[in-house]
This record gives structure tokens, C-alpha cells and sequence, in this order.
């Protein structure tokens, strides 16, 4: 399923380490004492940022908010509590003072277009990385580089130095889904606006935004403290909305220069506003693509229909008995690896307020449809899943054609669980649509890009720093959830690097990923950010 990759290009574009200065004193002032330095993140903050002082200069920043107002900047609960020392209240301060030049930025990161999936928009893609490439350099981290692949590049950060401290390696995507359908957005997805506390673009959340709050988590820190608590690593690829194929192979090429003791990822959801959330498990994706093939041109319905097979009505037939009428997958062994839920999380699960109401109507169903047996949460998170993601075929103009078509084609997709395997399933499903097609027609199965479910250490030292970090910003107990998607390097983290993941997601369920609208509450944006700085905080013991 994957494309073979040879060995990556690594082009250091800015081979000067990028702060002098750093690591030399604990400063106080958010913008670094050295010359070389605040040039460099003058230049890369951009052209209203030449003085000596951050605030005076940037202040006089135009808006840049789509027409919209500044927006007033909502903090969570525990968000203000007074630090306990010195180093978090300089922090604190530093994303007081420097939120709306954050946002600023963001939007910037969310115009340009990194629609992976079309190949129209590949030079928008690298556009992207090099942005990041000129943000990551200007503030302050000491390695940036651009990684070629035989697909989009890979930007990759490092700052280290910091003996006997963990090294978290930070993962997140700046490739987004394409817009479509455009005509469904309020406002155009590629010119971010603020509307009602919410940011809207495509990337909002999935996952610029999210990973952006790491980099300013970072920037809080090198820029007051001049210094990291901890060795950071970042790892940000173009290729995770196609299902990140070239990302293994660089990651199994880079093995020892991505070592660290624990992956950090924000590219998933909070269980629900204001309730801070580790998610512990994703599931997996086996992606399938189905062709019918009957007569081999178009027929006339009236002179062969009902003597010749029509593969609109067989692919239909087949589609059909995917499903047993308990909601379950007909496909022989599709259970078989499934480790099941343990009585105490599906405790775990039913303690959680969960809204099932506003699940709902979030969804705009009339109704929840789903396996007999399993609650909500269970289904969504825990219980394997055939959906079929599109079905075309004949004739779907305006008006009627009588014809009989010659092909019919589907796309469906499997969503599986801790202990299934994506090859195995989609070999299962390729079976079992051809057991069941009617011989008179023929039935190609192809698959596409696939990944592994996940379930992650729920007690590695980085798990208890997340959540003490994340507590702190929210003044909430975290809670562990799953996740219904897929992260497919996930599994790579664990295999190659042995290293625990840990997922904290930042996002909320009514985000609108991949649809239009997609939104990302500025709340979540700012608690995001000072959620980052913490965890740096946080990971040093
Ligand atoms: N960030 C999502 C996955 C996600 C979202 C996990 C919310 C948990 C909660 C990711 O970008 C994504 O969309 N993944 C794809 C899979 C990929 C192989 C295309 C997915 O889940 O469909
Ligand atoms: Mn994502
Ligand atoms: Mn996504």
C-alpha cells in the first residue's frame, strides 16, 4: 500500500543556529537580548516588527481578522490561577501579551491552501512547509530543517541540549482535506475568520491550529526563558490526510535522530468543552475501493434490462449484505481479532457525562443507528465498523435515461480496533464481496491507504505530565477517552521508536473536521497554547 521511498533528501536550509543567545540566562522580557536573534524573529514575525520591544511595534500590527472586530479573548476556568513560580507567571505573561499576534499568525499558517490529496495543489503544500520552516527558525529553536520525501515534504525541529531531561517528540500535520463542498461555508475556507469566540477554515483544528499551539507553547519559553525545560523534537508532515504514506519509511530511516521518551500529538478532541481529556485508544482504517463490471458498454434498459446483470443494482445487492440486521459487519472473521472492552472501561465509558442528546443533534439525524448491544461511546470508540464513504455510477444527470450501465463503483472504509489488523481486513472484505457478487459480473476490490488501531500507556511518566499540565489550564481533573478516528503513525511511534504516544487533543467534538465550517474555538486555541508551555513545565521531573 505503500509507496517505496528512497533515501530522503534533508535540505538545512538555515544552518546558523537561529539564537545565539540562547540558553544563557533566564530572562524575564519576552523579546531576546541578542541582535542576531530579534532580527531574525523580527524578520520572521514580519514587517511591523522591527523595534527593540515586542509589544510597542506589533501592537501597531493592522487587524487581520477577515473585517471581523478583535476579538475578546475568553479564558477557561483555571486558566488565570496564579502559576507557582516565577518562570510560568514571565510565560503567563508572555501569551497575555502576544495572543493577538498568535492569531495573527495562525491565520496566516490556515491561507495557504495544503490541500494534499490534489496534486493541483502540491506547490500550495510546500508553500506551507517553508512557512513553517521560516516561523520555526524565527522563534528560536535551534535545528529547522525540510525534509524531501517522494511526496510532500516533512519539517523537522529539533532543540536539545538538555542533559538528563526527557526529549518529547512533538507530531502534528499541516496538510488539510480538501475544502469541498465550498459552497457550503459561511465564509471562504482558506480566509480564516474569528466569528462568536470560534475561528473558521479549513485546518482550524485538523490540524493547524492544534499544532500551532505547540509552537507557541515552544516560543513561550525560548522567548521569556531563552531556554527549553526539556529537549524538544518536532515532527510536522504534509501526508497524514492520505494516510501518511511516506512517513514510516522516513521515520524507520531516521530512527535514532527521532529517539525520545515519549510522542506528543494534539490531533484529536477534548470529551467536551471545559473538560480537559487524554485520549488513550484511536482506531484503525482498512480503505477499500469497489468496481462492478457487467456489460461491457452502456445498454439500452429496454431491450436488455432483466436479461443482462446491472451493476448499479449488484453493487447495491452486495453494499446490501455488508451488514447483518443487528447492526453488525456480515464479513466472515471480521470479529475474530477484536480484543473486546474489559468490564471496567466499559464502566469507564458510562461514567462519562456523555451528551448523547447534542451527539446527536450535532449529527442532525433524525435517529442513532448503530450495533445492537453497544452503547454510543462503545460503538464510536471501541466496535469495528463498515461505512460506505461513496457509491457512483450510470446516469445522474437531469432528466431520465433509460440506460443499463456497464460499471458500478463504490468506496467503503472499515474502522477497526485494538487487536485488528487493516491488511487482514480488507484481504477479509476483498473475499467476501467477490463470495457474494453474482457470477455474471466481474468485481475488482482495491485497496487504499490503511492504518493500525492504538491503545496508549495510560501511566508513562509523559501520560501524568499531560494531564497535570492540562489540569492546571482547565482547573479540571483530565478524563481518559478514546477517539473514533485514525492517527495511522501512531502505531509507528510505538514500533519503531518504542516510544508511548500521548494524545492531547485540543479540539471539540463539534469541530466540524473535514466538513464545512470547520472552527476552532479561540478558547481552546489560548488554553492550547498555555496547555503546551505547561507540559514543557510539567515534563521536567
Ligand atoms: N485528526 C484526525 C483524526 C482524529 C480526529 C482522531 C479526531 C481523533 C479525533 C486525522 O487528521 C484524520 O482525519 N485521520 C483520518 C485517517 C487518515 C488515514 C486519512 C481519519 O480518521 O479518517
Ligand atoms: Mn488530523
Ligand atoms: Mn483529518
Amino acid at each position: 500500500m505503500c509507496r517505496p521511498l528512497p533515501a530522503s533528501r534533508c535540505v538545512t536550509r538555515w544552518p546558523e543556529p537561529a539564537t545565539r543567545c540562547a540558553s544563557r540566562s533566564r530572562r524575564r522580557w519576552p523579546w531576546p537580548r541578542c541582535g542576531a536573534a530579534r532580527a531574525r524573529l523580527a524578520t520572521c514575525l514580519g514587517r511591523w516588527a522591527r523595534g527593540t520591544k515586542a509589544g510597542s511595534d506589533l501592537a501597531r500590527r493592522p487587524p487581520d481578522r477577515g473585517g471581523a472586530p478583535a476579538p475578546s479573548i475568553p479564558h477557561p476556568g483555571g486558566l488565570l490561577s496564579t502559576p507557582d513560580t516565577d518562570t510560568l507567571q514571565a510565560i503567563d505573561a508572555y501569551l497575555n501579551d502576544n495572543e493577538a499576534r498568535f492569531l495573527d499568525e495562525l491565520f496566516e499558517f490556515l491561507r495557504i491552501p495544503s490541500v494534499s490529496t490534489d496534486p493541483e495543489n502540491a506547490a500550495d503544500v510546500r508553500r506551507c512547509a517553508e512557512w513553517l520552516i521560516e516561523h520555526l527558525q524565527g522563534i528560536g529553536l535551534s535545528t529547522v530543517e525540510l525534509h524531501e520525501t517522494p511526496g510532500h515534504p516533512i519539517v523537522y525541529a529539533e532543540h536539545l541540549g538538555k542533559e538528563g531531561a526527557p526529549t518529547l517528540l512533538v507530531y502534528g500535520h499541516y496538510d488539510v482535506q480538501p475544502p469541498d463542498p465550498l459552497e457550503l461555508w459561511t465564509t471562504p475556507p482558506f480566509e480564516p475568520q474569528v466569528r462568536e469566540g470560534k475561528i473558521f477554515a479549513r485546518g482550524a483544528t485538523d490540524d493547524k491550529g492544534q499544532v500551532f499551539c505547540h509552537i507557541k507553547g515552544l516560543e513561550a519559553w525560548l522567548q521569556t526563558v531563552g531556554e527549553l525545560p526539556i529537549n524538544v523534537k518536532l515532527l510536522i508532515e504534509g501526508e497524514e490526510e492520505v494516510g501518511s504514506v511516506n512517513l514510516d519509511h522516513w521515520i524507520a530511516a531516521h530512527k535514532e535522530r527521532l529517539s525520545c521518551d515519549a510522542v506528543v500529538i494534539s490531533d484529536s478532541s477534548m470529551f467536551a468543552p471545559g473538560i480537559p481529556s487524554i485520549t488513550y485508544g484511536l482506531r484503525g482504517l482498512a480503505y477499500l475501493e469497489m468496481t462492478v463490471e457487467g456489460p461491457d458498454h452502456d445498454l439500452h434498459s429496454g431491450l436488455f434490462g432483466g436479461a443482462i446483470p446491472n451493476p448499479i443494482n449488484e453493487i447495491a445487492g452486495i453494499i446490501a449484505r455488508l451488514h447483518d440486521d443487528k447492526g453488525q459487519v456480515a464479513i466472515p472473521g471480521f470479529y475474530d481479532d477484536v480484543i473486546a472492552l474489559s468490564d471496567e472501561e466499559r464502566a469507564d465509558f458510562a461514567a462519562l457525562p456523555f451528551d448523547e442528546a447534542g451527539f446527536l443533534e450535532e449529527s442532525g439525524a433524525a435517529a442513532l443507528r448503530g450495533e445492537s448491544g453497544y452503547t454510543t461511546l462503545e460503538r464510536i470508540w471501541a466496535r469495528p465498523t463498515l461505512d460506505c464513504n461513496g457509491i457512483w455510477g450510470g446516469f445522474t444527470g437531469v432528466g431520465a435515461k433509460t440506460v443499463l450501465p456497464a460499471k458500478a463503483h463504490a468506496k467503503f472504509s472499515c474502522r477497526l480496533v485494538p487487536g485488528q489488523d487493516p491488511e487482514r481486513v480488507a484481504e477479509q472484505a476483498e473475499a467476501f464481496v467477490r463470495e457474494i457478487a453474482h457470477p455474471s459480473v466481474r468485481v475488482t476490490v482495491t485497496p487504499h491507504h490503511g492504518g493500525k488501531p492504538v491503545l496508549t500507556e495510560r501511566d508513562a511518566p509523559a501520560v501524568q505530565a499531560a494531564t497535570r499540565a492540562l489540569s492546571r489550564v482547565w482547573g479540571k481533573e483530565a478524563v481518559f477517552t478514546r477517539g473514533g478516528g485514525s492517527i495511522p503513525v501512531v502505531a509507528t511511534f510505538s514500533d519503531i521508536l518504542k516510544a508511548p504516544t500521548v494524545l492531547m487533543g485540543l479540539g471539540l467534538e463539534d469541530d466540524r473536521l473535514h466538513s464545512p465550517d470547520e472552527k476552532f474555538n479561540l478558547e481552546n486555541f489560548y488554553a492550547g497554547v498555555r496547555a503546551s508551555a505547561y507540559l514543557w513545565d510539567e515534563s521536567q521531573s
